[in-house]
């Protein structure tokens, strides 16, 4: 039998469910070995959604990653434990998969990226975004030229407040809807313009009681920045807590020759009027009644499955994925979300001086 990659997933709620869904259909060249959370229903509930056998439960990510022997810990857990738990796992010689955002600082990205170069091991930085078939889609057409030069990028993802309770700190997050949702955007356009970013200027709602609606979160609810590029490309990119009817993740390009709009969530093929509403419609959805769009398979749709296919064949080659998706790629992104805060509190214009 060809080699399969054991894998621990840390953290079994929301985003462990996203990937294990990417898992379940890699079953080929993938296999779960190990589920923790301290929440161990969690766990239990995983296992049943997904009929897994075998699998070793855990409530404590320090025995797990002692205990188990993989080739591989999935990082799904709050963003300030990212930077702990990869530590461990690279200590233990694990390559590691860690979400979005890399840490909740740039400081603890990097202690990150010196421990796998140490160990000789990779960090897989999960931005599924660049995994999104639309997105790909989008980038083949500028790439043929259908549009022309770029000459400006809107960039957006938006809900009206994030399901997690670690969401509501700074300490636990790193900040508010754009270190948490904005990560994305920021990602997308530095890969598609290899970090090339001249400067920037940013502002966002000011956290607390200065914010438009989530009072009681200590990160800011609205945020927005434009950004310059050196070959004289203009971004505007957003993130916001205040955006009723579900997630939004829109890229819009404008070029020379034409424009492109690029709708993530909102572009399904099915319209749907229900006046006693359904199970789901799309993701943060607060209501299902009336018009609705359902997606239709949505983890495929937002990137999560090619992305965790892909971080498998890497690890069964030893391999570097591909650029935007290695612990480098987080830290340039936590890096410009650290100078759009700068901006932003000392309202002042950055400029990029690595360039
Ligand atoms: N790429 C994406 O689009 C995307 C989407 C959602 C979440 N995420 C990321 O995934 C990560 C997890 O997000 P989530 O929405 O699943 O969060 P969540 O709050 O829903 O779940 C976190 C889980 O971690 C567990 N946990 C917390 N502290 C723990 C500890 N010390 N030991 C063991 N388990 C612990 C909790 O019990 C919980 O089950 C975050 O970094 C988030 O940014 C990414």
């Amino acid at each position: 039998m060809e080699k399969k990659i054991k894998v621990l997933i840390a953290g079994a709620a929301f985003c462990a469910d996203l990937h294990m869904d990417g898992y379940e259909r890699c079953r080929d060249i993938a296999e779960i070995v190990a589920i923790c959370d301290k929440d161990i229903s969690r766990v239990k509930s995983l296992i049943g959604k997904y009929r897994l056998q075998g699998v070793r439960s855990f409530d404590n990510y320090e025995k797990a990653i002692e205990e188990t022997e993989c080739d591989l810990v999935d990082i799904c857990m709050p963003n300030f434990l990212h930077h702990d738990v990869a530590m461990a796992a690279l200590r233990k010689g694990r390559h590691v998969i860690v979400e979005k955002p890399l840490a909740t600082n740039a400081g603890d990205a990097r202690a990150m990226i010196a421990a796998a170069g140490k160990a000789g091991k990779k960090i897989y930085y999960a931005e599924d975004w660049h995994f999104a078939p639309a997105i790909n889609k989008a980038l083949a057409i500028v790439e043929e030229g259908a549009i022309g030069k770029p000459l400006y990028i809107r960039a957006k993802e938006s809900h009206s407040g994030s399901h997690s309770p670690f969401a509501q700190t700074i300490e636990y997050c790193g900040g508010g809807c754009m270190i948490h949702l904005g990560i994305h955007a920021i990602s997308f356009i530095l890969a598609f313009k290899n970090g090339r970013w001249t400067e920037l200027m940013a502002m966002t709602s000011g956290g607390g009681n200065d914010n438009f609606l989530h009072k009681k979160m200590e990160g800011e609810d609205w945020s927005a920045c434009m950004m310059k590029f050196d070959d004289g490309m203009s971004a505007i990119i957003e993130a916001n807590y205040v955006t009723f009817g579900g997630m939004e993740d829109v890229i819009d390009i404008y070029g020379t020759k034409g424009c492109m709009h690029v709708d993530l969530t909102f572009s399904s093929p099915i319209k749907c009027f229900s006046v006693p509403g359904m199970r789901y419609t799309v993701e943060k959805a607060e209501v299902t009644t009336g018009w609705s769009s359902p997606a239709v398979d949505e983890k495929f749709n937002l990137g999560y499955v090619d992305e965790i296919r892909h971080f498998m064949e890497c690890c069964l080659q030893n391999s570097e994925p591909r650029k935007g998706l290695r612990g480098v790629d987080g830290l340039e992104a936590l890096e410009v979300v650290g100078l759009i805060y700068r901006s932003a509190k000392e309202g002042i214009r950055i400029v990029n001086d690595k360039l």
